[in-house]
């Protein structure tokens, strides 16, 4: 999560009924994090799973729940929550209300909100698997989603009731994602981008290896940032402990070798490639089949290496090749190197890395390199910093990478 990314959006959190109850007292601390002021609506089922005094403490504003609330001086709740709200988003959604939004009901203050709403409305449902398999339920979600109702998950795995499958709701965690996604720009929607992200690990024997010290945070943040924008994302990470961006395919490999592959059979359906990972340049050539033992008065080991392939260069060589986008880390003089390195890969945009390596750190200060000259951008975190430069990759498209 970047920093205050939802600063200035209002939402209506709406709970219905459902033991999914708890993990909204999560999900609203995560957006009251990021910035956002939430407004919590509670049915008269919702308070019997969480007290309205919990979430009134982790939102900071009274809760509402009755239509007959004497705080509202009109007696206009239902108009006046949702004409202040950027959203509102129904997170337990139960089947009962489901089925009250399918058919516009309303004869609570929630539903009735729902109806007389003129903001966009999410739903996140939480139900056990065969009443989400329902039929009946299975037509009030396609309704939904044909009134242009935005329908988040539902999550797959064991229930609270003890069976196992479909209807779970998201973690609080991927239902911040989605909600933070929906507010982006899709200024991607219909691209398709793959990167490369991490350090990459190259074997001595079975339990050493020579690795960097990349952390992959830049890389998961442009993953992130690309799918928000509404590409789809396919990310091929080198060893890290990084969670996958909600929303974003992920592969993982520990070789510069593997990762070549696994760009080269993923690039044909893409046509955004971007090469944010800290590739080995060398590999030993000789992997040890059993682990180097240390024995006194042996010398030290010594090793042959070979080159391993460059990724980019390599994918910006291919006959159709997608828009491709370089990282340098340079520790020295990188306005030489930056523009030398973008010419010698031979992508139309390079982003270097300006000042000391910034490995493990959450923020970063770069430079664009391309054909018309450099461009510095202003420090920032790595999730701001990566909005920006999927703006300003999504600005160099070329119209003919539309269609691949
Ligand atoms: O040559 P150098 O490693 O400095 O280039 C950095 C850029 O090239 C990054 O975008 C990196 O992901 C990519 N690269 C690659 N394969 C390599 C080495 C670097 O894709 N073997």
């Amino acid at each position: 999560m970047a920093t205050a990314e939802l600063a200035g959006k209002h939402l209506v959190l709406g709970m219905s009924g459902g033991i999914a109850c708890y993990k909204i007292a999560e999900l609203t601390r995560l957006l009251t994090k990021a910035g956002a002021t939430v407004q919590v609506v509670m049915t008269e089922a919702a308070t019997q799973f969480i007290t309205p005094v919990t979430m009134q403490a982790l939102s900071g504003r009274p809760v509402y729940s009755s239509q007959w609330d004497g705080r509202v001086p009109n007696n206009m709740a239902h108009i006046d929550l949702s004409r202040e709200a950027d959203a509102i988003v129904i997170a337990p959604a139960s089947t009962d209300f489901l089925a009250k939004l399918a058919h516009g009901m309303a004869d609570d203050l929630l539903s009735t909100l729902c109806v007389a709403r003129d903001c966009p409305l999410l739903v996140v449902p939480a139900m056990n698997r065969q009443m989400w398999q329902n039929p009946a339920t299975q037509r009030n979600v396609a309704q939904l989603r044909a009134d242009g109702i935005e329908v988040l998950g539902p999550d797959s795995g064991p229930q609270a009731c003890g069976e196992v499958g479909d209807g779970r709701m998201l973690e609080a965690a991927a239902t911040y994602e989605a909600i933070a996604s929906f507010f982006q720009p899709k200024i991607l929607a219909g691209r398709r981008v793959l990167l490369t992200a991490g350090p990459t690990f190259e074997p001595l024997d079975p339990v050493r290896g020579i690795t960097n010290r990349s952390s992959g945070k830049m890389g998961f943040a442009l993953a992130r940032a690309a799918q928000q924008a509404g590409a789809d994302v396919h990310l091929i990470a080198g060893p890290v402990a990084l969670e996958t961006p909600w929303g974003v395919i992920r592969e993982d490999v520990q070789t510069a070798q593997q990762m070549y592959d696994a760009v080269m059979r993923a690039v044909p359906d893409y046509d955004i490639f971007i090469g944010v990972a800290a590739v080995a340049d060398w590999r030993v050539d000789q992997v040890s089949e059993h682990k180097i033992k240390k024995t006194a008065g042996r010398i030290v080991p010594a090793f042959n290496f070979v080159e391993n392939p460059d990724i980019l260069a390599s994918v910006a060589k291919l006959p159709h090749a997608p828009f491709c986008v370089g990282f340098a880390a340079e520790s020295g003089d990188l306005d030489v190197h930056g523009e030398q390195k973008r010419v010698r890969k031979n992508v139309p945009l390079l982003i270097g890395n300006l000042g000391p390596l910034t490995f493990g750190l959450d923020d970063n200060e770069v430079v664009l390199f391309e054909a018309g000259g450099a461009t510095k951008l202003p420090r920032a975190g790595k999730q701001a910093l990566a909005g920006t430069l999927i703006a300003e990759i999504a600005r160099r498209l070329p119209d003919t990478s539309l269609i691949r």
